[in-house]
């Protein structure tokens, strides 16, 4: 028995003293590993791959789009240096600041923040007092009757698609000729740029209506050219006054996906230049006219396609053009006022997000969306300025019911907005 007990007692020792060795070899085994991944060249390769990869593959969704994009903004502008500690926002800033310095050098240049912006919210008076007079009321009257008075000598291509002809008059002055598929488009265009004059907003070319009366002395010229265009004779066209030289116009970096919008708070205002600063002003009254006609067709339909083409905003806005000394000239309005709101169920949701970017305001401008609001009268006013403008008014037409109720009601939605921008804005 006490044989049978010493025995046991060996074999429970042995298997102590085995699996306490096993333990320790296979620790051993574990710290050996470890210690040549550190010093060791083969498993060196192996760890920082590893760990490469982690820290690439986290990169890759934060910095690879971001690098991208620098690279390309490069290729846009290669006067810029390649800085990578600058944000992509702020290249294209001065991209676009760049742009326009040599536009306009011979102007002062930065401004303070004073003398840049008034009682919160508003562009400065002296900023105002700078702005490009653009298509005067007066330079609009004579343009008028010349237009009306001048036979048609030529119609060809150059005012883009076919449905509008660039026409030449006997003068050699020019103007674009739309001629609509239906009422809607020649009404849109007309009712929104009468709708910019009631606003105080210049930077529309004036604009005439005309019967296409082959037989007339106006028309009779060109009779082969409209036939071939299958124009309907008798059909009522618009014609806008054509200006030469014009480019295009990237939309600046604070009313981009990427910016918090265009504010009194914004850092960057200091460092532009004046003619750079009076851009802006004029986007301002852009974004505030396409929001009232809810024309889609500009910075709103960049805003949608954004979902499929990431660098929409890198190129020029449609439908948006500037002269050599630095108006914005707001072409094409056909989609405003009529079919803008025919289809406000698919856009509204982009028209507000443009409008609330911008808490920046024309003093004028506003002060013309005041006093709409409080008379609640648009309707009425925008009718008689167009009739009393343009003789064949009552042929075209007119806005409905329905619509010029909406057109009040973003009037008062825009009022509104400008409320709540002081509110926010008004402690500065
Ligand atoms: N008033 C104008 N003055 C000078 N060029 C114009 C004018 N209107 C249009 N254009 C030229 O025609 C192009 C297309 O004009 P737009 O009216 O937008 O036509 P579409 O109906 O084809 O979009 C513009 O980019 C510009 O080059
Ligand atoms: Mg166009």
């Amino acid at each position: 028995m006490r044989f049978v007990s010493a025995n046991l007692l060996a074999l429970f020792l042995l298997c102590t003293c085995s699996c306490v060795l096993y333990v320790w070899s296979r620790l051993e085994d574990r710290l050996g590993r470890q210690k040549r991944g550190f010093h060791g060249a083969g498993a060196l390769f192996a760890y920082s791959k590893s760990a490469d990869l982690s820290a690439r593959t986290f990169r890759a969704l934060l910095t690879v789009p971001a690098a991208q994009k620098s690279h390309h903004y490069n290729r846009i502008d290669s006067h810029n240096s390649s800085n990578t500690k600058e944000k992509p926002a702020n290249i294209v800033k001065r991209n676009y600041h760049t742009h326009v310095t040599k536009m306009t050098s011979n102007k002062r240049d930065a401004l303070r923040f004073s003398e840049i912006i008034e009682d919160g919210i508003f562009w400065s008076q002296r900023l105002d007092d700078h702005l490009p007079v653009g298509f005067s009321e007066e330079h609009a009257r004579t343009w008028r009757q010349r237009a009306r008075g001048n036979l048609v000598v030529s119609l060809e291509s150059g005012c883009g698609r076919v449905s509008n002809q660039l026409a030449t008059f006997s003068d050699g002055s020019k103007a674009c000729v739309r001629y609509g598929i239906n009422a809607d488009q020649i009404q849109g265009e007309t009712l929104s740029y009468y709708l910019a004059n009631l606003l105080g907003i210049t930077n529309i070319p004036p604009i005439i209506l005309s019967r296409l009366d082959v037989d007339g002395e106006q028309w009779g010229s060109v009779r082969q050219r409209v036939d071939g265009l299958q124009w309907s004779a008798g059909a009522i066209v618009s014609l806008t006054e054509w200006v030469a030289n014009l480019t295009g116009v990237v939309t600046p970096a604070p009313l981009r996906q990427e910016s918090r919008g265009l504010h009194p708070l914004l850092p960057e205002l200091e460092n532009k230049t004046i003619a750079g600063l009076l851009e802006l002003v004029q986007w301002t009254d852009l974004i505030i006219f396409d929001y009232l006609t809810a024309n889609f067709d500009r910075l709103v339909s960049n805003l949608f396609s954004l979902q499929w083409d990431a660098r929409v905003m890198e190129r020029d806005t449609s439908n948006l053009l500037r002269t050599p000394s630095g108006d914005l000239v707001f072409i094409d309005n056909e989609a405003g006022l009529v079919h803008g709101y025919r289809v406000l169920d698919m856009w509204e949701r982009y028209h507000s997000t443009v409008l609330s970017s911008v808490c920046l305001f024309r003093k004028a401008t506003a002060q013309h969306i005041i006093d709409l609001h409080r008379s609640r009268d648009t309707r009425m006013r925008l009718l008689e300025l167009y009739r009393d403008r343009e003789p064949l008014a009552t042929e075209l037409g007119f806005l409905s019911d329905e619509h010029a109720r909406t057109l009040q009601n973003r009037i008062d939605r825009l009022y509104k907005h400008i409320l709540n921008c002081k509110d926010k804005y008004s402690q500065l």
